[in-house]
């Protein structure tokens, strides 16, 4: 089986879903790897790195997409490309679905195999699948870098012939995989941490790195849902957890906000009240803005100033790291597919819950996850 690499088209994306290093890995199963000319050009792979791992170049998507069984993305295939996919062909992508009855219509109208990467089940043998958290592991730590540029202070204490600085203060909101990577990263770049989230299990993750867990008397039994996911709350609840949040946004100097819930609008944890207490030059990264925000103020894919507070609404951030981005993601995707290859072509058993969870459209149906 022919698998094709196509170049992202999609604006602000870097990435490429399959990078040199996993070439060989596939070939190694039996499939041949076409790649379209500079698919990794703006992740720094060049293609003679991929022709020297294996792979053949193609000229152009259409012809990619022509020739390709299983097509492998980063964005979803636009309405063109999956039209111009082979009948029956098979595509791994973060397809986010449910928001796109056109994309699933089109597959289904070239009976096609699609599989969305971001339903991946998080299971522990999925673990070297899960697309989610390779790239909010890189979002979290970028978060931190652009919160450190736009600072107007240094985050670190330093103790300096001119005086000691004092450290700056860093509040991370939902600790999941990008908020503990930003707690993490904030505390080796030597600022004073604080961290909330609504889930039982995170305050213990938040304070074995060294950060305080703000709010355990608010928790109570936790917010936490099928699969270890935040549920979404009462209003009485949230109105307390801002109540918090804005006493402590006071202090910091930095906020990294990432309270998400799956499939849902993202929570306000950050009104403009809130924006308003905060000390002038202090910084705001949204990473929730794709999803509509923590913060009231934010605007995808902009940085703001208002009422002196910096606020930075990242779009697509993984991209701004794609080297990094692409090989986590290309691994990621590569060991979902091969987990689906038994002699060479795809084996789908239905009743497999990564199968059954992430595959969304086969035979012209579209499935129940989506
Ligand atoms: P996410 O990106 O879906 O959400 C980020 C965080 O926001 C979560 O920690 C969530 O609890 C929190 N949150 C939601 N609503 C909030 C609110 N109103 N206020 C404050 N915080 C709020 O999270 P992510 O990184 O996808 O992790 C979610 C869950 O998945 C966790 O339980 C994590 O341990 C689990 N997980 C499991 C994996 C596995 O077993 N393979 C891999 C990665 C994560």
């Amino acid at each position: 089986m022919k698998v094709g690499v196509p170049r992202e088209t999609a604006a602000g994306e870097s990435r490429v879903a399959i990078v040199p290093e996993t070439v060989g890995k596939l070939a190694k199963a039996g499939l041949e790897v076409l790649v379209e000319k500079g698919a990794g050009r703006a992740a720094l792979f060049a293609d003679e790195a991929y022709t020297k791992a294996g792979a053949r170049l193609v000229d152009s998507a259409q012809a990619l997409l022509g020739e390709a069984d299983i097509v492998l993305k980063v964005d979803p295939p636009t309405l063109a490309e999956a039209g111009g996919l082979k009948e029956g062909a098979a595509v791994f992508s973060y397809l986010q679905a449910w928001s796109s009855p056109e994309l699933l219509a089109a597959l289904n109208a070239r009976r096609v195999t699609a599989f969305s990467v971001e339903q991946i089940p998080r299971i522990t043998r999925a673990q070297s699948m899960d697309v989610l958290s390779s790239q909010a592991t890189i979002a979290g730590y970028k978060a931190v870098l652009l919160a450190a540029d736009r600072l107007p202070r240094v985050l670190p204490m330093l103790v300096t012939a001119a005086g000691t600085l004092a450290p700056a203060r860093v509040l991370v909101l939902g600790a999941g995989v990008a908020g503990l990577m930003a707690i993490s990263m904030a505390r080796r770049l030597g600022a004073v941490v604080e961290g909330f989230d609504v889930r039982l299990a995170a305050a213990e993750q938040v304070e074995s790195l060294g950060a305080k867990f703000i709010g355990k008397e608010l928790l109570g039994a936790g917010a936490e849902g099928a699969g270890g996911y935040a549920k979404e709350l009462a209003a009485d609840v949230e109105a307390k957890n801002r109540e918090l949040i804005k006493k402590h946004a006071a202090d910091n100097n930095v906020i990294i906000s990432t309270a998400a819930i799956p499939k849902k609008k993202a929570p306000l944890l950050i009104p403009e009240d809130t924006v308003k207490v905060m000390k002038p030059g202090s910084v705001i990264v949204d990473l929730a803005a794709e999803t509509g925000g923590n913060c009231a103020l934010t605007v995808l894919g902009q940085e703001v100033v208002a009422h002196g507070v910096t606020i930075i609404g990242p779009r697509k951030l993984p991209a701004a790291l794609p080297a990094h981005a692409s090989q986590m993601y290309s691994r990621n995707v590569a060991t979902l597919l091969l987990s689906l290859v038994k002699n060479g072509v795809l084996a789908l058993d239905f009743k497999d819950e990564v199968v059954a969870g992430a595959c969304v459209t086969h035979a012209g149906q579209t499935r129940g996850a989506a």
